[in-house]
């Protein structure tokens, strides 16, 4: 049983979602549902074992379904059809109160617009989860302090979002999500609005903190480049289906189907990501 378990998810959006559910579940694609149903699918029929304190990736093209599976698993969306376990319970199942304990202690996002708090400094941006469980102000300070020094922040821990770069932005973002000290991590293209080098910088970062850390991290990402370097397993999405899920030299080496050879020889030819 691995950390996460998702179980035969479709997400239909519109408003004719059973009639597009029943359309999915009998073979159609994406395209067809559209023109037939006028709803969007989602995810369909998506099955992923994700294992416990390793950096798993989610591979796709714009558009491919990336975003509204990562948020299946803190329920920001809830399925049309289908199952998330975490360590074996069904979170679909849980109270809003329930639902509130599990954000603050199981799970946490990083976002690609680093979704920080304009009017609060790093430090409070960094320590704000920790406030809301309700860790007094002194120890949760101590917990901030080693989270911005552990991504290299010392000294901005007084500055505002708005005076620091993108790329600090994001390092905010990332001690934000360590500091909740939550064993799940989901990072929705965190890196991907970075300049590459900054963005090389983040990925070696995360990599050196996961050595040490080894939590269960979630990460979105649209370039192979990226997925390559950093995780230790690929699953590979097309219009909300998983086309293949494995090691990174399985996906380098065994493409399962056109799509993703077609990822692989844009890097073999050196074609940046877009
Ligand atoms: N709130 C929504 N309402 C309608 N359609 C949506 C919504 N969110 C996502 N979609 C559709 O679902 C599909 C997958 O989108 P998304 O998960 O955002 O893709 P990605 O993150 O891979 O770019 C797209 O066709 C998108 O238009
Ligand atoms: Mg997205």
């Amino acid at each position: 049983m691995g950390k996460i378990e998702i179980r035969n998810v479709y997400k239909i959006f519109g408003h004719q979602e059973q009639v597009a559910l029943e359309m999915a579940r009998n073979g159609l694609d994406k395209d067809e549902i559209l023109k037939q149903s006028g709803c969007s699918v989602g995810l369909n029929n998506v099955s992923l074992t994700i294992g416990a304190g390793k950096i798993f990736v989610i591979m796709g093209l714009s558009g491919s379904g990336k975003s509204t599976l990562v948020r299946h698993l803190n329920r920001l969306i809830e399925p049309s059809s289908g199952e998330v376990l975490f360590d074996g319970d069904n979170i679909l199942g849980l109270s809003p109160k329930a639902l509130r304990s599990f954000r603050t202690h199981r799970v946490s996002m990083v976002f690609q617009s680093f979704a920080l708090m304009p009017h609060r400094t790093v430090m409070q941006n960094v320590v704000y989860g920790q406030r809301v469980r309700g860790t007094e102000k002194q120890g949760a300070k101590r917990l901030g302090q080693h989270w911005i020094e552990a991504v290299n922040l010392s000294g901005y821990e007084n500055k505002y979002p708005h005076e620091l770069s993108g790329g600090m932005r994001q390092r905010v973002g990332l001690a934000r999500a360590l500091a909740a000290d939550t064993d799940v991590i989901l990072m929705d293209e965190a890196f991907s609005a970075l300049d590459p080098l900054i963005r090389a910088e983040m990925q070696d970062q995360l990599l050196q903190l996961q050595k040490e850390l080894s939590k269960t991290i979630v990460f979105i990402t649209h370039d192979l480049e990226e997925a390559l370097r950093i995780g230790s397993e690929i699953a590979i999405l097309k219009d909300g289906q998983l086309v293949q899920v494995g090691a990174p030299a399985d996906i380098l080496n065994n493409p399962a189907n056109d799509y993703v050879a077609r990822f692989v020889q844009r890097r073999q030819i050196g074609v940046q990501a877009e």
